[in-house]
């Protein structure tokens, strides 16, 4: 809560303004049944009309400001809780993007964009609601008690009796309401889940005809969603009689009391009336504890969620300073020993990986699926960190090297093409976006995607995501070629990017691609591409079996042969 909470420092002001001018309202309030029974014992009982109207209108008086403190409490408590919110928004943001990916791997991206939005929402209205309305209640509950005190101490212990059996019981539905609330959360989570799965998946479904699963499987989510905040609501439903029970008992006992006390001369008839009208705004005031508490428990369940991120993730930036920001490298990269694993405990996924890559050379990485070429690919800038052994581009073990320097001369092609919403040129200049017009078209004829943007009605200005046209995967797959291209990359990451081309355009490209003075790491199902890299490495099940010639390879190791054979037929 603590983190959270101190997001809210540096709307100290606003926030410290809002809580004056809640008090300024508690005051009045508590003033009002104190003018009541003045009016009552000094003016109706003694038939004094003056006395009536001066403390009527000091009445209304008073009913005006504490109205215009109101209005100014509303607009200061939404600011210090907007202002927190965006904050806190940011905050996780910045943090989710400069965090390293292992890091990130606990949180499913549904339940990421849930602590950003939801989350911060619950936080957002408690922080409003506290300076509103929720800090009133527990200082109306005391104040009116004293105040009650004050007028008639006697009868106003009948009033106390309850408090300690409201605080006991109090207490007991906060804790309860933490732990469904904090459920609660997590069913939004859940819910979000399968609507982002659905929806980006929606051709697969209809293919498949899995409507009335997904809308089973939806319906199943989201009734536990409602099962839940429904007994959250039974919880505070049940709060509400229990304080009223509690207090009108305690009215009653007081009303008995005072009537007897009239009689003997103990108290004024405007000291019962005062104490009853007391004794109703502490009511109502517990009422709105039932509210709190539901508010605040389920902050606090959204308070945690958001510190999982803020302080569960590192800073992979941090851990880069003091190091060169700016030094360009060649290109020699050296793999020695490097094992890995996605987390700590499960089997690692590539076991013992030496290998070299000289300056301007391109190996093809061949192997079966599952076998870790995209993991192997994806430690290259620092995605993720070896277990053990240690890469060097340069002779420099990029753990020592500034990640975003090593970044920015790096081109990684994913194996999952992704376009962002923009033209075909913002696509392709995503990395580079003060680039050339020249430039951008020579990325994309090496890409071999050229002759197809010029024949679009629109050329570079087609807008391509959701309200632009559709392109196909081998289209974005040479698109985002062009991309990794036009950042003119010392290290080049091609992650079975040309599997949509045909041979003729994949030769035309991989020809277009030696002017371009960069170390490329290819992975490849095609031996035909294999063929004409410098060397092939072949992995299997995370290990290396091999790395040389195609000629080497076919001599020494089986599994090439065997794959040669499978693609090129026993008599090749
Ligand atoms: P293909 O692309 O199908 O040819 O396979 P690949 O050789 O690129 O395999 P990849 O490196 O993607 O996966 C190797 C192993 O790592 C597989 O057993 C995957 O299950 C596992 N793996 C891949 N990505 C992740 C990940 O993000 N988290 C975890 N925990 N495991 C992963
Ligand atoms: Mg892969």
């Amino acid at each position: 809560m603590r983190t959270v909470f101190s997001y809210l420092l540096p709307y100290k002001v606003a926030a410290g303004v809002a809580f004056i001018l809640m008090l300024l309202e508690l005051a009045v309030e508590l003033l009002q049944p104190l003018l009541l029974a003045k009016i009552i014992d000094d003016g109706i009982m003694q038939e004094d009309l003056a006395t009536v109207l001066t403390w009527g209108a000091v009445m209304v008086g008073l009913s005006l400001l504490a109205f215009g403190a109101g209005v100014l409490n509303s607009f200061y408590a939404g600011h210090a809780g907007q202002s927190t919110g965006f904050d806190l928004r940011n905050a996780m943001f910045r943090k989710i993007q400069r965090s390293s990916l292992g890091n990130l791997q606990p949180f499913a991206t549904s339940s990421l964009m849930t602590r950003l939005t939801n989350d911060v929402t619950q936080i957002q209205n408690t922080i409003f609601m506290g300076l509103r309305i929720m800090a009133r209640a527990p200082l109306l509950v005391v104040g009116g008690s004293i105040m009650a005190l004050v007028v008639n101490w006697r009868l106003a212990l009948f009033l106390l009796i309850t408090v300690p059996l409201l605080v006991f019981f109090l207490l007991w539905v906060l804790k309860k309401g933490v732990h469904i609330f904090g459920k609660v959360q997590q069913n939004v989570d859940e819910v979000n889940h399968v609507v982002r799965e659905n929806l980006t998946g929606l051709r697969l479904i209809r293919v498949f005809v899995r409507e009335r699963f997904e809308i089973g499987r939806f319906v199943d989510k989201s009734g536990t969603l409602m099962k839940n905040t429904r007994s959250a609501f039974r919880l505070m439903e049940l709060t509400m009689p229990v304080l009223l029970f509690l207090m009108n008992a305690s009215i009653l006992a007081v009303l008995w009391f005072g009537s007897i006390s009239v009689q003997e001369g103990g108290a004024e008839i405007g000291e019962v009336v005062a104490i009853v009208n007391y004794a109703t705004r502490i009511t109502s005031a517990l009422g709105v504890f039932a509210m709190i508490i539901m508010v605040f428990s389920r902050a606090r369940a959204s308070a945690l969620r958001i510190e999982e991120v803020l302080l569960g993730t590192d800073d992979e930036l941090v851990g880069s300073q003091g190091l060169p920001a700016e030094k360009t490298i060649s290109g020699d990269l050296a793999f020695a020993d490097v094992s890995f694993s996605y987390e700590e405990k499960t089997a690692p996924v590539l076991e013992h990986i030496s290998f070299q890559a000289k300056r301007g050379e391109t190996i093809a990485v061949i192997g079966e699926t599952g076998a870790g070429k995209s993991s192997l690919f994806q430690l290259i800038p620092k995605l993720y960190t070896p277990t053990s052994g240690v890469i060097r581009m340069d002779g420099v073990n990029i753990q020592d090297t500034n990640v975003q320097t090593l970044r920015k001369q790096i081109g990684y092609v994913p194996q999952a093409v992704r376009l962002f919403s923009g033209t075909i040129r913002e696509n392709i200049a995503w990395g580079v976006p003060e680039a050339s017009d020249a430039a951008v078209e020579e990325a994309a004829r090496t890409a071999q995607i050229h002759g197809m943007i010029e024949a679009l009605p629109e050329g570079y200005a087609t807008l391509v995501g959701q309200q632009g046209v559709n392109l196909s995967g081998g289209q974005k797959q040479r698109i985002s070629i062009a991309r990794a291209l036009l950042r003119n990359p010392k290290v080049l990451l091609l992650d079975d990017s040309t599997s949509a081309l045909d041979t003729k355009t994949e030769g035309r490209f991989l020809s277009a691609l030696e002017t371009y003075s960069c170390t490329t790491l290819i992975v490849t199902q095609k031996l035909s591409t294999a063929l004409r890299a410098d060397s092939i490495l072949l992995l299997e099940h995370g290990k290396m079996v091999g790395m040389g010639s195609h000629e080497e390879l076919l001599a020494t190791s089986p599994l090439y042969k065997k794959l040669y054979e499978s693609q090129y037929g026993k008599e090749a």
